[in-house]
């Protein structure tokens, strides 16, 4: 008899995740040891040293690899620590095709320090799969993108793009995070490698940096571990133990995200001081049906333009129960000013080619009660 598979709440609480064999403590400890004691030469319980494994970090990685449908998964320091690490699986002459309109971060690291090791980068609007295929050289290794992309929620069909990479013997890569495991598995629809800052919904509190890579191959699964362990760039327990917490309520997280980012999307789109607004839950989105199909929600990302920089600051001076920040994904609202802050580092020109003005505002949608965030982005939008 088949046992029958769990389903994703359950899977996000039990995944990776056993009592303690020595107390029966229903939580993973904290394993705060650097070294582990040995009974004899190579004789040990399987841990000899906390940058190679550690049990808390183990546990973490199990129940990630359990959401993403991969066979491995390897966490690192941060988001950008895990594009990193995916990157060294990369040698010299080798050729990336990125997402043009991914998170600023990503193209500052290839085009800064990437390139300077002979690793050559093409930006194509992914939007369209025949732009990846056209750009596909002899060299091509990897195709990495973002869907929905940041900060214009522009979609990518990952599986008409998986399809091209793979007659072509390239790997794809997805950033997830933005919609999380819990309303986008990429790995389903053909991906490689799931790639997430942790730091976003799966930590989901906004008080712990971190990145994961999702694997599908055996080499995956040796690369990235070698990785870890040769540079160094792991998570530490304690924040291991954090994402651990924070994925437990993933489930019930992003089904309220989702709720207030539909009415959040609604109040914005009728707003007359909104001139243009960037949901794929609206029907007036360009890929609405392809949000229909390839993701089961749409999120709680928003950006929506206010005419200019000075609107943009009238309004986000006056929020109150949203804060004004970077980053996303966490209980709380966070509202922000892509321009000055996530896209800065593209310079005016690259914002320009991507249609990110100056009047654009960010909203990720928390789960505080959705009218008082209605009645406080209607009350700071008065100030237009
Ligand atoms: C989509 C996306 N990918 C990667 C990153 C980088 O992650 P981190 O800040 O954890 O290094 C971010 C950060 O905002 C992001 O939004």
């Amino acid at each position: 008899m088949t046992e029958r598979k769990h389903g994703f709440a359950t899977r996000a609480i039990h995944d990776g995740q056993h009592s303690d064999p020595l107390t029966g403590a229903v939580n993973v400890p904290i394993y705060l040891s650097s070294t582990y004691a040995q009974e004899g030469i190579g004789e040990n319980k399987g841990y000899e040293y906390s940058r190679v494994s550690n049990p808390t970090r183990d546990a973490l990685e199990a129940n990630l690899a359990s959401l993403e449908g991969g066979t491995s998964a390897h966490v690192f320091a941060s988001g950008m620590a895990a594009i990193t690490a995916m990157i060294t699986m990369l040698r010299t002459g080798d050729h990336v095709i990125c997402g043009e309109n991914v998170y600023g971060g990503t193209p500052r690291l290839f085009n800064q320090i990437i390139s300077r090791y002979g690793i050559e980068f093409s930006y194509v609007d992914s939007s369209n799969p025949e732009n990846v295929r056209s750009a596909i050289q002899p060299n091509t290794k990897l195709v990495h993108i973002e869907t929905p992309t940041n900060p214009l929620m522009t979609l990518t069909d990952i599986r008409a793009v998986a399809d091209i990479c793979h007659e072509r013997g390239v790997e794809l890569a997805v950033d997830n995070t933005f919609m999380s495991p819990y309303f986008q598995r990429p790995i389903e629809l053909g991906a490689d490698i799931v790639m997430h800052s942790t730091t976003k919904f799966l930590n989901g509190h906004s008080d712990g940096l971190g990145g994961v890579l999702i694997g599908t191959k055996p080499e995956h699964k040796e690369n990235f571990a070698f990785v870890q362990k040769c540079t160094g760039g792991i998570l530490s327990p304690f924040e291991c133990w954090m994402i651990l917490r924070g994925v437990k309520t993933l489930a019930v997280r992003m089904k309220q995200h989702d709720e207030s980012g539909r009415k959040v999307a609604a109040f914005l789109a009728g707003h007359k001081k909104v001139s243009k607004i960037f949901y794929p839950g609206l029907p007036s989105h360009p890929q609405h049906e392809l949000a229909k199909k390839q993701m089961t929600g749409f999120g709680a990302l928003i950006s929506f333009e206010t005419g200019s920089l000075a609107n943009a600051n009238a309004m986000l001076k006056r929020v109150k129960v949203c804060t004004l920040g970077e980053s996303l994904g966490g209980v709380e609202t966070l509202i922000s000013h892509p321009a000055t802050m996530t896209h800065a580092a593209i310079g005016a020109e690259a914002r320009a080619q991507l249609g990110i003005t100056d009047g654009l505002v960010r909203i990720s949608v928390g789960i505080e009660d959705v009218d008082d965030l209605i009645a406080d982005l209607d009350q700071a939008l008065s100030a237009i």
